[in-house]
């Protein structure tokens, strides 16, 4: 299936290139990234976005940031510290970038801490080829999750539903294949012949310039609404079921995504939809306790006020508040489709189980 060839990270040719999604659905333009400021300015601008696609493109863009270091172990050392914090700080949200740049920079502490124990000599160039390495196997883990997660969603999912979804959770959002889109995709390549329906997802339209962009290339029969509309489509009897992604869940089972989710939430919960929300163990947070603790990014007013539009559509110098994303509580989630299997409540305990391996 074409859409599922495009890859919003690539590394090929000693090249990390980012599909520019600000320029979709117009133009499919690569952009490639050689240092860390082209990185971070590309998470920041949501030229790559969507949590799982972050974390690859962070875990690529930390190797990045040092691969043309020569110098001694400690400064690399620095280095490699400064640049994982200096990316992390470009969006506060999706727990996948932290997660993928923890990782990144926690195996090179085991390779650098297992050298000194064994008193052996520390090669910078070895740590740079584990690093790479390492980024390549959180893409290659992030693909697997996502099929995975197609599998179990498409356990919940029956042939000719009605499927709303907010944003865009879909390939284009992971490594590839998607986390709430995957079993859309799969259901597509089995003939279930779903009717989806996107909300547009004001104010950056990830819904409209990319979830039917990336559903209709797929073949799959997608209808595009405003986000105030899904209370109609609702109410009209058209959707059976409700699939978002997270890009942070708490140990409680609040799950933060995109703003205007936990609204739809709300409109299921009172026409008895089942809501569910796809989290790869990736975006789960058992640090962070509730909902409650989430940093919630704010982003600039300019986005409302004028963003798509011809002209403002807005007085000069009117107040916003544009946060990017809202928490839906635990209790408005039917089930959590994961990698690992489908949680339902109480998620307190269970999120902590399938964590665990249980
Ligand atoms: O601001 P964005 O476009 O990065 O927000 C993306 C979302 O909210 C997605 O639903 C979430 O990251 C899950 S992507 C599999």
């Amino acid at each position: 299936m074409a859409v599922l060839d495009i890859s919003p990270v690539r590394y090929e040719n000693d090249k990390l290139l980012i599909l520019d999604q600000t320029r979709l659905p117009g133009e499919e333009v690569y952009e490639e990234m050689n240092a860390k400021e082209d990185i971070w300015d590309a998470i920041y601008k949501l030229k790559v976005r969507g949590a799982p696609a972050i974390g690859v493109a962070a875990a690529y863009g930390l190797y990045v940031s040092v691969r043309n270091y020569e110098g001694t172990v400690e400064g690399f050392s620095s280095l490699l510290k400064d640049s994982r914090d200096y990316l992390c700080s470009a969006r506060p949200t999706a727990v996948n970038l932290e997660w993928a740049l923890n990782r990144m920079y926690g195996k090179y502490k085991t390779l650098l801490d297992d050298a000194k124990r064994r008193n052996v000599e520390f090669a910078v160039e070895e740590a740079k080829d584990a690093l790479l390495n390492e980024a390549k196997k959180i893409e290659a883990e992030d693909i697997e999750a996502c099929l995975s997660m197609g599998e179990f969603g498409l356990q919940l999912l029956k042939p000719e539903m009605g499927i709303l979804t907010h944003c865009n959770a879909g390939t284009i959002a992971t490594a590839k294949y998607g986390t709430c889109l995957a079993p859309i995709h799969l259901g597509q390549e089995r003939g279930y012949n779903f009717k989806v329906f996107a909300d547009e997802t004001r104010p950056l339209l990830q819904g409209a310039r990319l979830t039917s962009w990336e559903l209709q290339k797929a073949g799959v029969d997608v209808t595009l609404i405003c986000d105030n509309m899904a209370s109609l489509v609702m109410r009209n009897g058209w959707i059976d079921a409700v699939v978002v992604g997270c890009d942070r869940m708490a140990a409680n089972g609040d799950g933060a995504n995109k703003i205007g989710t936990s609204g739809v939430a709300v409109l299921a919960k009172e026409y008895g939809i089942p809501f569910y929300m796809f989290v790869p163990t990736s975006t789960i947070d058992l640090d962070t306790p509730t909902g409650e603790e989430i940093t919630i990014e704010l982003r600039n007013g300019d986005e409302i006020r004028e963003m798509w539009y011809e002209k403002p559509m807005a007085p000069e110098g009117v107040k916003t508040y544009n946060p990017a994303f809202d928490v839906t509580p635990a209790e408005y989630i039917t089930a959590v489709v994961t990698e690992k299997g489908i949680v339902y409540p109480p998620y307190n305990e269970n999120l902590l189980n399938i964590m665990k391996g249980k």
